[in-house]
């Protein structure tokens, strides 16, 4: 095919001005000859020496497993287009038509996703007061336990004894956003601490509670990792330390059950602090319901509400979301 060659100095410059004139042809790894590197073009270009020379073609990486799975045709439409990635590690959700499939499916996420070194199959719904899951092995290393990075942060934890959605990390860092310096936070549900070791770069203190000691364990490592000495982990029952601390900001990330928790909140929240509370809420009508609870749970122990924020977190099931409410507390 046809070539632009310059000598080895030239050739930088030569390739932006060819991409500029839009001659470059695609696909073809450029060639060296000695002291000269040659460009495939697409026509001739005035100005530089022409010549003719073959060139090898590049191998166009795939960008979905979709490509390059190896399952009877007819089933292709069920592939899922994405995944949750944790670390390393790969989480995915086959409809049942799919899961005898799972180990080429695992395969094929490993081929194309050069980071990631397991593969996992949501086996139930998340579940239990822990809120974890069952998962089912696919592909790859027979390992949870792995590192993650979100805003800023390290987190380390195992996928199948904590709790832990990578899909909210913009919601994290909109908390974070909102939050001012050197308050007090109480984390009330906090996990392996993508919350609480985040807000511990502006807050003052931390208090963050879980019941599952596997997240306190993880959270603890991740305070080290992230040198976030101001994070107090705190292993039990929310209810128990609930009203025993004062917060300027409390949140509730709990969305099946946070309605049930709204009184501890309310008495953990100083006069005009705020409360980030989750829920989940149908498309139609997403917050009516919870609006209601937090009014009435106010009333009961004398207080007012000022809403500030209302808004979709993410997508939760068929026309139902993860949502989330800011809201004053005023005593
Ligand atoms: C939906 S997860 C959220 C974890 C974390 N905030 C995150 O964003 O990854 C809820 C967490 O609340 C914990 N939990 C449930 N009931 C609790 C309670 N009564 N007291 C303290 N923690 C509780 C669970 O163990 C779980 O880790």
């Amino acid at each position: 095919m046809l070539a632009v060659r310059v000598p080895k100095c030239e050739a930088e410059k030569t390739r932006r001005k060819l991409v500029e004139l839009g001659v470059l042809a695609k696909g073809y790894a450029v060639k060296r000859e000695g002291e000269f590197i040659l460009f495939p073009v697409t026509e001739p270009v005035e100005g530089f020496e022409l010549v003719e020379a073959e060139f090898k073609k590049l191998e166009r990486r795939p960008h979905s497993y979709r490509e390059v799975v190896e399952v009877p045709e007819g089933i292709k439409p069920l592939l899922p287009s994405s995944f949750d990635i944790i670390g390393d590690i790969a989480i995915i959700e086959l409809p049942e038509e799919l899961m005898e499939y799972g180990r080429a499916i695992g395969e094929a996420i490993l081929k194309v996703h050069r980071h990631i070194k397991a593969v996992f199959a949501k086996g139930s719904k998340v579940e239990g007061e822990y809120r974890v899951r069952e998962l089912i092995h696919l592909a790859g290393e027979n390992r949870t336990e792995t590192l993650h990075r979100e805003n800023g942060i390290r987190l380390r934890l195992d996928v199948a004894k904590v709790y832990f959605s990578p899909r909210l990390a913009t919601e994290r860092m909109r908390v974070f956003e909102t939050a001012q310096p050197g308050e007090v936070v109480f984390d009330m549900f906090a996990g392996v601490g993508p919350y609480a070791v985040l807000l511990a770069k502006k807050a003052k203190l931390v208090f963050a509670v879980d019941l599952n000691p596997w997240a306190i364990k993880y959270l603890e490592e991740n305070v080290r990792l992230n040198k976030a000495r101001n994070v107090v982990p705190i292993l039990g029952d929310v209810r128990k330390v609930a009203g025993k601390v004062t917060a300027d900001r409390v949140i509730m990330n709990l969305p099946k059950f946070a309605d049930r928790f709204l009184r501890e909140a309310m008495l953990s929240v100083k006069d005009g602090g705020v409360i980030h509370y989750y829920g989940f809420g149908p498309e139609e009508d997403l917050y009516s319901e919870h609006e209601a609870k937090i009014k009435a749970v106010a009333r009961e122990l004398g207080f007012k509400v000022e809403f500030l924020d209302e808004r979709r977190v993410r997508p939760y099931a068929p026309r139902q979301f993860n949502i989330a409410i800011d809201f004053r507390v005023l005593k």
